[in-house]
């Protein structure tokens, strides 16, 4: 047994809904690989949902969606045991470091990211909040909080990462050495939605949820997009580009069976319909697990507040710490203690010159 402290990874989701395969496929098979090798910080990004969703009503939402986010991780097979899962909003230091942060990068910097624009124009903005542009300096709190080696994220989260690379170096060399270089771990695998047209997104109404039951999994499956030029079975089709067969390479284990699909297909030799009923088999096959261990821990009433609960006074003692350590390396706490001990010195003298006097 080794006696090295595991290496951190800290990486998360804005709770704007329940998961699905995309996000199983992007990035949640990753967290189930690094449970057992990384101590695991995953974070409900709720302040990030605040640059794009900031009404009354989407913050209500917060609560049961961080609910939905933590099940939907052990519905895949994440052990509570080993992760800290923790809400961002509840820990007042991530608000505090992302200001002390925020001169270690240029406004120039920020506004060159593609991602800002992005995500100003998918929230329909056309002028981009501060707190928006602020977006990867808060990423890079909640990185460095915990004081993290790895962030697993998407390819379009990458620049967030290396935004948090550049602020901490540039802390260590004014300020000294208090926190580890993040590498980024970029995750591989994209699903495309079950339109064939996006990346699968809720919003867009080509998604498939882990949660969904049989009946919605089939619908969705049996009006999947296809080669729009077959309009009969003897039609040669095309495999490429095809999202029926995407999901096929991704769920349906039988690769000899998909060889022949594929074959047959490209051939005018098989039906649309018997394509989608085996990867409807195979979606099955891959789901009833996820459903059963969901419906086990959902079972559990408060089980997942608790997780939610316990995980956030965890992640708060490392903020904690990691906060005390800025402010420290900083100059702030010695500002701060002389100021006190000056005043208690004058205040223990007062008292005694009162004594004296009186
Ligand atoms: N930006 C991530 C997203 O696209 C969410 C997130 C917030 C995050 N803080 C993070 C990811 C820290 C990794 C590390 O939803």
């Amino acid at each position: 047994m080794s006696t090295q402290p595991r290496k951190r990874i800290l990486t998360g989701d804005r709770p704007t809904g329940k998961l699905h395969l995309g996000h199983f496929v992007g990035s949640l098979r990753h967290r189930l690989r690094f449970q057992d090798e990384y101590e695991c910080f995953f974070i409900i990004a709720d302040l990030h949902m605040l640059t794009t969703k900031p009404s009354k009503e989407d913050i209500y939402a917060i609560g049961e969606n961080a609910r939905q986010i933590v099940l939907d991780h052990l519905a895949i097979g994440i052990d509570p045991a080993k992760v800290t899962f923790y809400l961002q909003s509840a820990v007042h230091e991530i608000y505090e470091l992302q200001l002390l942060l925020s001169g270690l990068v240029t406004v120039e910097r920020l506004q060159q990211l593609p991602t800002i624009k992005d995500m100003a124009s998918a929230a329909n903005l056309d002028q981009v909040p501060y707190n928006l542009l602020g977006y990867p300096v808060l990423q890079a709190a909640d990185i460095l909080m915990p004081r993290a080696h790895l962030v697993p994220v998407g390819k379009d989260n990458e620049s967030h990462v290396e935004i948090t690379r550049q602020i901490a170096r540039r802390f260590n060399n004014l300020y000294g050495e208090v926190f580890p270089e993040p590498d980024a771990y970029v995750e591989g695998g994209t699903l495309v939605g079950t339109d064939g047209q996006a990346k699968m997104s809720k919003s867009l109404g080509n998604a498939i949820l882990l949660s969904d039951d049989s009946r919605t999994v089939k619908k969705q499956v049996m009006s999947m997009y296809t080669d729009p030029n077959r309009i009969s079975a003897d039609i040669p089709g095309n495999v490429e580009g095809n999202p029926v067969f995407a999901y096929h390479d991704f769920f349906n284990p039988n690769k000899a069976g998909i060889d022949d699909l594929k074959e047959r297909y490209r051939a005018g030799r098989v039906g649309d319909v018997e394509v989608k009923e085996k990867l409807l088999v195979a979606l099955e096959n891959f789901l009833d697990p996820i459903r059963e261990r969901r419906a086990h821990f959902e079972a559990q009433t408060g089980l997942v507040d608790e997780l939610l609960y316990e995980g956030t006074l965890r992640a708060r003692k490392e903020a904690e710490a990691t906060l005390s350590e800025v402010k420290k390396a900083m100059g702030f706490t010695g500002v701060w203690n002389r100021i006190r001990r000056a005043v208690e010195k004058r205040q223990k003298k007062g008292r005694q010159g009162d004594k004296e006097t009186g």
